[in-house]
């Protein structure tokens, strides 16, 4: 499906210069041992599966010395938290995925992003509070994941 959406994007005479791999799944903040295993797994589907998907559809369409951005997280680098074993594991999986297209194709530009927390529909799941101005989306991460493991461990 992915790479139909690509073939009516472009055609043989405009090639890709910016290619934005957005896309992203937080599975349900859950322990894995009481997690439910079909919605831990849709975190590897989207933000693997699809990262793998959204590359093999875009590489027949770059330009040459494209640049590629890959929205990754600060949760897929920072201390690991209780409940949130699925998008920190299948985000870090996602950022090295994107550091192999880059060896692989090292006529592009690829650039793994790591944000920090910003109030979106997939942090309404964590019950952290929004923060949404520029100092704290680039600071707040570290308050937001001690807040988390205080509220996943009832303190
Ligand atoms: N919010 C944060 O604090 C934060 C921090 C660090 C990194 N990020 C990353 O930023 C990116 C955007 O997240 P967001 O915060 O804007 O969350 P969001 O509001 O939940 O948006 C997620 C986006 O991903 C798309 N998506 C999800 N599953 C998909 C699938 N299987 N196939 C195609 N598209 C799919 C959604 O499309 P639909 O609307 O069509 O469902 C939506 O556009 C994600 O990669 C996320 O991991 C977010």
């Amino acid at each position: 499906m992915i790479q139909t959406a690509f073939e009516q994007l472009v055609n043989n005479f405009v090639k890709i210069d910016v290619f934005v791999s957005n896309a992203g799944y937080m599975s349900n903040i859950a322990l894995i041992v009481t997690s439910d295993a079909e919605d831990w797994w849709e975190g590897f589907e989207t933000n693997i599966k699809g990262s793998f998907n959204s590359i093999r559809a875009f590489l027949p369409h770059a330009a040459a010395n494209a640049i590629v951005l890959s929205v990754n997280a600060g949760l897929a680098t920072n201390p690991s938290n209780p409940g949130l074993s699925s998008y920190s594991s299948s985000k870090i999986a996602s950022a090295k995925l994107f550091e192999h297209l880059q060896v692989e194709h090292p006529e592009l530009r690829v650039i793994n992003i790591h944000p920090g927390v910003v109030g979106t529909t997939m942090t309404e799941k964590t019950r952290m509070p929004a923060n949404n101005n520029r100092k704290s989306r680039v600071t707040n991460i570290g308050y937001q994941t001690y807040h988390l493991q205080r509220s996943l461990l009832g303190v």
